[in-house]
C-alpha cells in the first residue's frame, strides 16, 4: 500500500491532485484479485482512469462483439419476464405531458431546495478552513445537485445501448420483448435528464472516470450477463438508490415527479436484472464462472463507491485549497452522501445475493469495506416501483 499523502505532499501544489487521482486509480487495481476480473476491467480501467476518455470533448467509439440470438420458433420461455413486459407496456408515460417543463427552477433561488437542508453540513467545510456564505452555499449545492443529475444521464446513456444490446443477445425471448420496452424507458431517461439539466439547471458535468470505466467494460464485454450483471444490477441498482435519495431530498416539484417516474421504470429493469441472471447464474453456469462473476461484482462495487466522491466539484471549487484526501474524507463523511452511499448499497446487495453471487467466499470482502449490513435486505424482485415509491413518502413524512 502507497503512502500517498506523504509522497504527494511532496510536490508541487499544481501537480498534488492529478497525481493523488493516479495513485488512487493505481490502488483500485492493485487490489483486484482475480487476474480475470483484472483483465476484463483493466483495459477499461486504463482508459477512463489514466487516459480520461470520457471527458475528451468528442463522441466515444466503443467495440461490441457480441452475438445476436435468435429464435424462430418464438417460444413463450419466462412467465415472469412475460408478466413484467405487460406492466412496462401499461407503464409507459409521455415525457412531454406527464412532467410540467412549465415550471419555473432558479437554483440560485435560497427559498428552493434542490436537496434538503442539512444535505451538505458546511461546518465540516469550515472545519477544513474553508468558510462559505450563504450565496456560495446555494451555489455549492446546485453544483452538487448538478453533479449528481450529469451522472444520472452518462449513466442512462450506458443503460440506452446496453439495453439494446442485451435485447439482442439474451436468451430468452420473453426477455427480448420485455428488453424492447426498456430500450425505450432508457431513451425516455436520457431525454429528461438532459432536458432538465439543459432548461432548468443549464449546467453538465462531464462522466465521472469510475463510471467511464464500468459503462466502457460492460459495453466491450462480449459476454451478455457481464453487461446484464453490469447494467442492470450494479449501475441501476446504485442508481434506484441515488434516485430515492434525491426523491426524498428535494423540494423542487419538477425535479421529483421527473424522479418518481423515472423510479418506477427502473424498478422494473432491476427486478429484470435479478429475473435473468438468477436463471443463468444458478442453472448454465460453471462454479468458477459464477466465481469470476462475484468478484466482478465486488470490484465495481468498490468502483461505484468511489464514484460517488464528486471529484469533478473539487477540480471546479477547491483544487488548491484543499488537498484531495481532505475532501475525500469530508464526502464521506457529509450527512447527504453518507445516506447517499447507504440507500444505493442497501438496494444493491440483496439483489447480488439473490441472484447467487454473494456466497460465504466473497462476504467477509463486503464486510471488511462495511456492506454487511445490508446482506439480508429485500431484493428488486419483492418489491414494484409503486411499493417503493410509497415507501419513500412515507420516511419522508415521519422525517418532516
Ligand atoms: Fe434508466
Ligand atoms: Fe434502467
Amino acid at each position: 500500500m502507497f503512502n500517498t499523502d506523504k509522497i504527494v505532499g511532496l510536490l508541487p501544489a499544481k501537480m498534488r491532485s492529478q497525481v493523488d487521482a493516479y495513485f488512487e486509480a493505481l490502488q483500485v487495481f492493485m487490489e483486484i484479485r482475480d487476474p480475470r476480473v483484472l483483465a476484463a476491467l483493466g483495459p477499461a480501467g486504463v482508459r477512463g482512469l489514466l487516459l480520461h476518455r470520457g471527458k475528451q470533448g468528442g463522441p466515444t467509439l466503443m467495440k461490441a462483439s457480441h452475438s445476436a440470438h435468435f429464435d424462430w420458433t418464438y417460444p413463450s420461455d419466462q412467465p415472469e419476464m412475460r408478466e413484467l413486459y405487460t406492466r412496462a407496456k401499461r407503464g409507459q408515460w409521455d415525457s412531454d405531458t406527464t412532467l410540467d417543463w412549465s415550471t419555473s427552477v432558479d437554483p440560485m433561488n435560497p427559498e428552493l431546495r434542490l436537496l434538503r437542508d442539512g444535505f451538505i453540513d458546511f461546518s465540516m467545510l469550515e472545519a477544513r478552513g474553508i468558510r462559505l456564505d450563504k450565496k456560495e452555499q446555494t451555489k455549492l449545492i446546485y453544483s452538487i445537485t448538478s453533479w449528481m443529475l450529469s451522472q444520472f444521464l452518462h449513466g442512462e446513456q450506458g443503460a440506452l445501448f446496453a439495453a439494446a444490446q442485451v435485447t439482442e443477445a439474451v436468451q430468452f425471448f420473453d426477455g427480448k420483448l420485455y428488453g424492447a420496452t426498456q430500450v425505450m424507458d432508457e431513451g425516455r431517461h436520457v431525454e429528461v435528464f438532459h432536458r432538465y439539466l439543459d432548461e432548468k439547471l443549464c449546467k453538465l458535468y462531464q462522466i465521472n472516470d469510475n463510471l467511464y470505466v464500468i459503462i466502457d467494460s460492460l459495453m466491450t464485454d462480449g459476454r451478455w450477463d457481464m453487461k446484464f450483471l453490469g447494467m442492470q444490477i450494479m449501475i441501476e441498482g446504485l442508481a434506484l438508490g441515488a434516485f430515492s435519495t434525491i426523491y426524498k431530498s428535494t423540494n423542487e416539484p419538477l425535479l421529483k415527479s421527473l424522479l418518481k417516474n423515472v423510479i418506477q421504470d427502473e424498478a422494473r429493469h432491476v427486478h429484470y436484472g435479478v429475473l435473468a441472471l438468477r436463471e443463468h447464474i444458478t442453472k448454465e453456469l460453471s462454479d468458477s464462472e459464477r466465481r469470476e462473476r462475484e468478484d466482478w461484482a465486488f470490484e465495481v462495487a468498490l468502483l461505484m463507491r468511489n464514484r460517488f466522491m464528486l471529484y469533478e466539484v473539487y477540480d471546479e471549487w477547491f483544487e488548491g485549497l484543499m488537498p484531495r484526501s481532505a475532501w475525500r474524507e469530508f464526502v464521506q463523511q457529509v450527512p447527504g452522501m453518507f445516506e447517499f452511499r447507504q440507500t444505493c448499497f442497501s438496494r444493491l446487495v440483496p439483489n447480488l445475493r439473490e441472484i447467487g453471487l454473494l456466497s460465504p467466499r466473497i462476504m467477509p470482502h463486503y464486510d471488511r469495506v462495511g456492506l454487511s449490513q445490508y446482506f439480508g435486505g429485500q431484493s428488486a424482485d419483492k418489491i414494484t416501483g409503486e411499493q417503493m415509491i410509497r415507501e419513500l413518502d412515507g420516511q419522508q413524512r415521519s422525517a418532516a
